[in-house]
């Protein structure tokens, strides 16, 4: 029996929301298993200098794989079609789309947070603005993107959702040392990320026939300069005792990506410190 491939060598991976924390963690596992990268991401400029400094980075394979940058915005069809047309000049080929582009709200300053992230106060606005980004955007994606790999009759499609996914946020992490809140997570993000694992569940069982296998990857929190009173709240949490680091989603991605995950669809890898196995 051969060893399972792990190898990307010569597919095309196309990374969303590829500037942020975990989008070039995934554009580096992915790279670093032999596929060309697509750098796509709503900031043009950002993916600019993303792919250039992804491209300098060292590669240990025979080969070194290609970087492209493309600037998309997942929720505007347009902007998807334009992306696949360059993809496709460039490369001629689709193997693999991780749709990880979200927005997690913003707001004008601590206090506003405060008020505006209470379930009673939330504003519609955010919560279409979520659904738009984090549900609208996975299937627009999926659709512009996903349809020459059905066409080609192979593919794999990896879908960021959350711990918050799969269960409730405990607002309680998000309280100081003081007792006062600081925020709490909002409504629309749990709904968003239920949505994305149902929505890997239907396309999975809709492509399957076509060879494009569809998955979930729940990460836990990851750590990225949070107050010191919020890490130990989310420590206490978890059972192996503190939040994730932005590499530590890349095996599962290169695993959801290859040919090691080849009878896997519909399914939801949870990388997450044990978070929800208590
Ligand atoms: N960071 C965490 O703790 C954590 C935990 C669980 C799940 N996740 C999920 O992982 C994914 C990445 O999270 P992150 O923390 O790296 O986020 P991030 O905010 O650091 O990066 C998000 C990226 O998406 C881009 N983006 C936003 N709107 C876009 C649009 N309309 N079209 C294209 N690109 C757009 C942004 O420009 C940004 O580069 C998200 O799906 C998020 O929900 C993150």
């Amino acid at each position: 029996m051969s060893p399972p491939s792990f190898d990307l060598s010569s597919k095309v991976a196309i990374v969303t929301g590829a500037v942020g924390l975990l989008g070039k963690q995934h554009c580096r596992a992915l790279r670093s298993a032999g596929a060309h990268v697509v750098v796509a991401d709503v900031s043009l400029e950002g993916a600019r200098a993303f792919a250039a400094e992804l491209d300098g980075e060292p590669f240990s394979g025979l080969e070194k794989p290609r970087v492209l940058a493309v600037g998309v915005d997942v929720t505007k069809k347009p902007s998807l079609e334009a992306a696949r047309e360059s993809i496709l000049d460039a490369f001629a080929r689709i193997d693999v789309l991780v749709n990880n582009a979200a927005i997690n709200d913003m707001f004008e300053s601590p206090q506003a947070g405060a008020e505006l992230s209470k379930f009673e106060n939330y504003p519609l606005e955010l919560w279409q603005r979520s659904l738009d980004v984090n549900v609208t955007g996975v299937f627009l994606a999926s659709q512009v993107l996903g349809t020459p790999m059905a066409k080609a009759k192979r593919g794999s499609i990896i879908n960021v959702a959350s711990t918050y996914g799969l269960v409730g946020p405990d607002q309680s992490i998000y309280k100081r040392p003081d007792g006062t809140q600081s925020f709490y997570k909002s409504a629309s993000y749990p709904a968003t990320k239920g949505a994305v694992l149902n929505f890997t569940r239907f396309l999975a069982a809709y492509w399957g026939h076509l060879n494009v296998r569809v998955n979930s990857l729940c990460p836990g929190g990851i750590e990225n300069h949070q107050d010191a009173y919020f890490l130990e709240n989310y420590a206490k949490k978890t059972p192996l005792g503190r939040m994730g680091k932005s590499d530590e989603m890349g095996g599962a991605i290169v695993f959801m990506a290859s040919d090691a995950s080849s009878y896997m669809t519909g399914s939801t890898v949870v990388v997450d410190g044990g978070w929800t196995a208590w």
